[in-house]
């Protein structure tokens, strides 16, 4: 089977990233979370004190772009990429909700995207990869293999998030994560450069109502077709 560029775009929430890097790891091929790369950004600006009352200071953090080293290196315990800031582990950090509160706005900066594009095109220009976010498969790699737009009810989108946080052990509310989740959806769909956008070739997997089991085998039998194409 060729080796081939899966593209997994979607809301924020919707479970695209578990899908990616299960995926990947049963395929051997290298995942990529862009989501994790724009929240390096946001969280590296939040401790420089760049954003303040929500107040982005462009100027600085565009000056800095190039003192944000941004790696992925395999968690041999959770078989899964953990993200590095120069060299640290902000793994757990880039999750939590002040990072998420900020975040849209960061990615939306055009400055933070075209760096941020370049770094993923050189990560998957070999293919053999699977990369997860908003504009992988419409600006990032248009030309990808398989693209998969996965989308479910901000509701719902909402409660597994809490889920996750919780089983975390953060204390959090539903209410502000659902408003979290439905400001992030109309950030990132409409913000001027890359928004978030069903490419024309992309097959939509609404995973509201199905099993994570179910969403591994659809995914599964895609790429299957996908790479003997
Ligand atoms: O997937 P996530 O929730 O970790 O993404 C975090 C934020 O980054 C989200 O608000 C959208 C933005 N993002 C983006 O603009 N482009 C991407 N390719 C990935 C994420």
């Amino acid at each position: 089977m060729k080796r081939i560029t899966i593209a997994i775009d979607g809301f924020s929430s919707c479970g695209k990233s578990t899908m990616a890097k299960d995926l990947a790891r049963e395929i051997g091929y290298v995942y990529i979370d862009t989501g994790a790369m724009y929240r390096t950004v946001a969280l590296y600006a939040l401790r420089q004190g760049l954003i303040v009352d929500g107040q982005i200071d462009e100027a600085a953090l565009r000056s800095q772009m190039d003192r944000i080293g941004i790696t992925f290196r395999l968690n041999e315990e959770t078989g899964r990429p953990d993200t590095f800031l120069n060299g640290n582990c902000v793994e757990g950090e880039i999750r939590s909700m002040e990072v998420s509160r900020h975040v849209s706005r960061v990615a939306a900066l055009g400055f933070v995207r075209e760096a941020m594009v370049e770094q993923q095109r050189r990560m998957g220009q070999e293919k053999g990869v699977v990369l997860d976010g908003r504009d992988i498969g419409t600006v990032v790699f248009p030309d990808a293999e398989m693209k998969v737009f996965v989308t479910a009810s901000a509701a719902i989108r909402a409660q597994r998030r809490f889920d996750e946080l919780t089983a975390k052990g953060e204390t959090c509310d539903y209410d502000e994560i659902l408003r979290n989740v439905e400001e992030r959806d109309r950030i990132d769909t409409t913000r001027e450069i890359a928004p978030l956008r069903q490419a024309p070739d992309a097959v939509v997997l609404d995973n509201s109502h199905m099993t994570i089991e179910g969403q591994k085998e659809w995914l599964m039998r895609l790429y299957q077709q996908r790479a003997a194409e």
